[in-house]
């Protein structure tokens, strides 16, 4: 089934001379089960194109729809309300706050969501446990290392059991163990039926996706299923 499919999508910021065209006519379809990179240099377009895939950011003009729904003209509090129920989001600096606890961090999208304490609780130690993270579960991101903050992040964007996870340059503060295991992670989720898109500007990572979507200049220029699939 197709989740995502975005007709000629344009997106420009500023005005006059510093006017930049950020997307130019992204034509996009991303079905359940996927496991897609997108690439591109520095400024092409990545981080803009997954936060309006994650109804994060506006557009100019075209058309998005999420399974079958135009939720183009949906206003900011709807969209507000399916970003937190759809998509589980995961960027490069983890987006931590310093000052809470891994438990009070990992809960932010569950009170968002209505849940109960007793059943927010259930579900961070689950998730924390099955992450390998249980153990942090009272410290704050400053007495973690970068793969476990990583993970804390990761554990923040499953909370919800998102459909889609979206994941913005996460391998880009760690290094190579821990970059590996975070692929392994994402490969065991979409094992599990996770939609996964990743935005990197590391080839290795995007070899170890199953689609590689290619991004110069604000334009699409590859979109199609990586020759390695199969090894993977
Ligand atoms: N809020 C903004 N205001 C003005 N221009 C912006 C804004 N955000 C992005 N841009 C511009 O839009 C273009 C695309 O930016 P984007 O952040 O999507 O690139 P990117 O591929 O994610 O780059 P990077 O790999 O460096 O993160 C760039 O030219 C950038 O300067
Ligand atoms: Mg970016």
């Amino acid at each position: 089934m197709t989740l995502i499919d975005l007709k000629n999508i344009n997106k420009t910021y500023g005005k006059g001379e510093a006017k930049v065209e950020a997307l130019k006519n992204i034509n996009l379809k991303i079905d359940e089960g996927e496991f897609a990179s997108i690439m591109g240099a520095s400024g092409s377009g990545k981080s803009t194109l997954l936060n309006i895939i994650g109804c994060l950011d506006e557009f100019d003009s075209g058309k998005y729809f999420l399974e079958n729904n135009d939720i183009t003209k949906h206003k900011t509090g709807k969209l507000a309300k399916i970003r937190n129920k759809k998509f589980g989001f995961i960027v490069q600096h983890f987006a931590l706050i310093d000052t809470y606890s891994v438990y009070e961090n990992v809960q932010i999208p569950l009170e968002y969501a209505g849940i109960s304490r007793r059943k927010r609780k259930k579900i961070i130690h689950e998730t924390l446990d099955r992450l390998g993270i249980l153990s942090k579960i009272n410290k704050t991101p400053r007495q973690l290392s970068g793969g476990q903050n990583q993970r804390v992040a990761i554990a923040r964007a499953l909370v919800n059991n998102p459909d889609i996870i979206l994941a913005d340059e996460p391998t880009g503060a760690l290094d190579k163990k821990n970059g590996d295991q975070l692929l392994d992670i994402f490969k065991e989720l979409n094992e599990n039926g996770k939609t996964i898109i990743i935005v990197t500007h590391d080839k290795d990572v995007s070899d170890k996706c199953r689609r590689k979507i290619t991004i110069t200049d604000g334009e699409i220029i590859d979109s199609n299923f990586s020759v390695n699939s199969k090894d993977i």
